[in-house]
């Protein structure tokens, strides 16, 4: 399917989805929204596909939310259209995303970086929430998952200042998983998510969904809510197939079942 402001490509069981409006350094505006939206969609209903990365260009992952269409926003208009609320389609993806972020992840960049499931940053990310110095405050979740992800002090500084991190200091405070050299970058990336998609599908989706749970449930919830998917999965032929393969010193062959 062909989109305006995505690229798409399937590379054996990884889709991977490429934001593609390079003259606003992938500003994330309306279209970018709706498209990603059904990319995503597309990818958790096709069998064929086990996990997404999901990457910019060399010099932005994504710039932030489009300001020039922002600009003439109304409180009414974004009210009662909800602006912004269809992010959270994007965050209901049941398959496992990788965010491969080089250069700029800011404002709403940074926000869609960290509703994927985990980033791998080239040396040249830089990842900010600058919307202050627009008269604004992050509106995709800045506040929220940034705050989960590096703790209040710099979550507050980055918010209230508008400041940049680069990829070390991000890796630092835990808003990266691993930081790659430019060149590596999307070969990482999909290598990671090539591996994810070779695991028992059932599997692999718990586990996103049981991670993903840990910031919203106490612990003694989030404990009982983790055992009672890990003794699911005992009902799986993929559980009998791993286990079997570790006993008898093989591959496992998960066929999703
Ligand atoms: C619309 C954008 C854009 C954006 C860049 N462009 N960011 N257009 N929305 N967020 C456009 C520029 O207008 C310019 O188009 C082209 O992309 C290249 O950008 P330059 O500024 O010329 O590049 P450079 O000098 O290298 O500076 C890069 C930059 C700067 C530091 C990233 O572009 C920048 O500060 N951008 C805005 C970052 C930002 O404030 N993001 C937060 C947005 S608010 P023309 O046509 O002029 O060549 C936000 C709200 C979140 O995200 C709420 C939830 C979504």
């Amino acid at each position: 399917k062909e989109f305006e402001t995505l690229l798409t490509e399937q590379r054996g069981a990884v889709m991977l989805i490429t934001l593609n409006r390079p003259q606003a350094l992938n500003a994330l505006n309306s279209t970018v929204m709706r498209e990603l939206s059904e990319a995503l969609r597309t990818c958790d209903a096709d069998d064929g596909v086990g996990s997404i990365v999901l990457a910019g260009s060399e010099k932005a992952f994504a710039a932030g939310a489009d300001i020039k269409e922002m600009q003439p926003v109304t409180f009414v208009d974004a009210y009662l259209g909800d602006f912004l609320g269809g992010w959270e389609a994007i965050a209901a993806t049941r398959k496992p995303i990788v965010a491969a972020v080089s250069g700029y992840a800011l404002g709403g960049g940074c926000e869609l970086a960290m509703i994927c499931d985990f980033i791998i940053a080239s040396e040249t990310a830089k990842f900010g929430q600058p919307e202050i110095t627009l008269g604004i405050i992050p509106g995709m979740g800045g506040s929220q998952r940034l705050t989960r992800a590096v703790g209040k002090a710099k979550a507050m500084d980055m918010v209230l200042t508008g400041r940049m991190m680069d990829a070390a200091e991000a890796e630092r405070a835990g808003l990266v998983a691993r930081i790659v050299p430019p060149e590596r970058l999307l070969d990482e990336a999909l290598e990671a998510a090539g591996k994810i998609a070779s695991y028992s599908r059932a599997a692999v989706m718990m586990a996103k969904e049981a991670v993903g749970r840990s910031d919203e449930l106490t612990l003694a919830e989030g404990l009982r809510y983790e055992r009672r998917l890990f003794h699911s999965l005992f009902a799986t032929e993929d559980q009998k197939e791993g286990m079997a393969a570790f006993v008898e010193k093989r591959k496992a062959q998960f066929r999703n079942r």
